[in-house]
């Protein structure tokens, strides 16, 4: 068993945060996307955007969704280059924050990149996603740096990282 299915597994097995993680399909994309419109309103992901991160898949990527009897409750993509993998996307249903489905997709996605042998975690994030830099405070990321211009608009990221091997 891979550390991914593992955290998988156990992710399963606990009913206190909804749905179960499985594997991102093809066919979740137009959930995704109407789920990105809302989630990203300054710079949704096409479907075609999609694709092409799928493409990546197994091997350079994994993107997991959180279901619950067949409905999108949110999902999170990961890529693998080198020793670093990069979160590139992590999105909740407004009506399904807060009860730990974020934390629990980036969760299961650190411990397969730790499986992996990646040696840490990058992410951009808006300056302004109070949110999202609390859940990722919380799992141990910190500042690296921001990326001037970063986002459409011209807003700076926060790139944050987290180093991985025995943590996760
Ligand atoms: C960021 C996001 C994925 C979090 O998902 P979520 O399921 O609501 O998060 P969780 O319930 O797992 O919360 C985990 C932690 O995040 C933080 N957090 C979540 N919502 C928060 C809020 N509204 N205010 C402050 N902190 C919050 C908390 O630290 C929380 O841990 P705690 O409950 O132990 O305090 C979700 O808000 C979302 O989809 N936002 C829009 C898309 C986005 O911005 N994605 C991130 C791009 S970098």
């Amino acid at each position: 068993m891979t550390s991914a299915q593992g955290a998988k597994q156990s992710a399963g097995s606990s009913s206190d945060v909804g749905g179960d993680l499985r594997a991102f399909r093809w066919t979740d994309i137009p959930a995704a996307v109407r789920i990105e419109v809302e989630a990203f309103p300054y710079d949704p992901w096409s479907v075609e955007t999609f694709w092409s991160e799928l493409a990546q898949v197994p091997s350079g990527a994994l993107y997991l969704a959180a279901v619950t009897e067949g409905r999108i409750d949110g999902y999170a993509g990961m890529t693998f280059v080198d020793a670093d993998a990069h979160l590139q996307t992590l999105a909740v249903i407004p009506s399904l924050r807060g009860r730990g489905i974020g934390r629990h997709l980036l969760t299961a996605l650190l411990a397969e990149a730790t499986g992996r042998g990646m040696r840490r975690c990058l992410l951009e994030v808006k300056p302004d996603n109070d949110s999202a830099i609390a859940l990722y405070q919380r799992t141990g990321f910190t500042e690296l740096g921001t990326r001037p211009g970063y986002f459409p608009g011209g807003e700076p990221a926060l790139v944050l990282e987290l180093p991985l091997g025995e943590r996760v």
